[in-house]
């Protein structure tokens, strides 16, 4: 597959910086639940990852084989069972104002409006919530949602409400945006342009993105590096650097390098479904 794959780089691809700096790191990590009929489920195995500064890693697998459990833990919402996880060179156990977190649902809150709920992370850390009003202005401008700003979330469609939680991910800007599939409740049309716009967010702003999806050809198209897990327990079995031009476009999904890059990503998300 690395023949193929080089044989596919056009020469003008520029190659992405791998000499930056380790942002987020899980060494050998494993995570067992336990479950209320007794007994524990192991939903991680011998994970280890690296994602760099600036960077933007997709993480796509079968349902249940453990993305959201990752993510979590880069998060330091849940705690590994075994391994080390490392946030910016230190260990990490509990969240952080460093990271955003945009959910599988966009759990807001119901009774405040728009511009409320992308402020709450700032009255959370007991932040003046003046001084990031303009902020939190731009970043509902950004995602084209000016004009909604007093709305309640029920007013609001499904791609609406998750737009205002990415905002709200983004108001304290930290350094490492983990999103767990997002655009999971949006139509397909939608979910490119929020694609896009997701894009767009990570370029101006200069984050580092993990990012989880059920789609293999978004999984490609947003990345730097497409990270493929195996049905559970969870362990890595692809780890695929994308040197595709930026910035992406649409009509990229039609060339034969995005092709056969997500034919090598369905390649190793098909083989660890049957090795199963
Ligand atoms: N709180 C929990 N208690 C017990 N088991 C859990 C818990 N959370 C997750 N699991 C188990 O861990 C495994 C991985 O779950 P996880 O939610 O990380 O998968 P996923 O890849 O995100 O799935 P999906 O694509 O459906 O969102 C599953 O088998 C699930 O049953
Ligand atoms: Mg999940």
């Amino acid at each position: 597959m690395t023949a193929l794959l080089m044989a596919i780089q056009p020469p003008s691809v520029p190659i992405p910086d791998r000499q930056s700096k380790c942002l987020a790191q899980l060494q050998a990590v494993s995570k067992d639940y336990a479950v209320r009929s007794g007994g524990t489920v192991t939903a991680l195995e011998d994970i280890s990852l690296d994602v760099r500064e600036n960077e933007f890693v997709t993480l796509v697998g079968p349902s249940g084989c453990g993305k959201s459990t990752v993510l979590k833990i880069l998060g330091g919402i849940i705690r590994a069972s075994g391994g080390t996880h490392l946030f910016d060179g230190k260990p990490l156990d509990k969240p952080s104002r460093e990271i955003g977190m945009v959910f599988q649902r966009p759990v807001l809150l119901p009774w405040r409006n728009v511009l409320d709920n992308v402020l709450f992370p700032i009255e959370m850390l007991g932040w003046n919530v003046r001084e990031h009003l303009d902020e939190a202005h731009r970043l509902i401008k950004l995602v084209g949602l000016s004009g909604f700003e007093k709305a309640l979330p029920q007013e609001l469609s499904g791609g609406m409400q998750q737009r205002v939680s990415i905002c709200r991910a983004l108001v304290y800007d930290p350094k490492l945006l983990l999103m767990d599939e997002p655009f999971g409740a949006v139509d397909a049309m939608t979910r490119e342009e929020m694609g896009l716009e997701v894009l767009r967010i990570w370029r101006e702003r200069r984050k580092t993105v993990v990012f989880v999806t059920h789609s293999i050809p978004e999984s490609v198209f947003l990345a730097d590096r497409v990270v493929v897990m195996t049905p559970r327990p969870g362990c890595i079995v692809l780890n695929l650097p994308i040197d595709l031009p930026r910035p992406r476009t649409i009509d990229m999904e039609f060339t034969p390098e995005f092709k056969a890059y997500a034919d090598a990503v369905r390649g190793a998300v098909y083989s660890s479904k049957r090795s199963a």
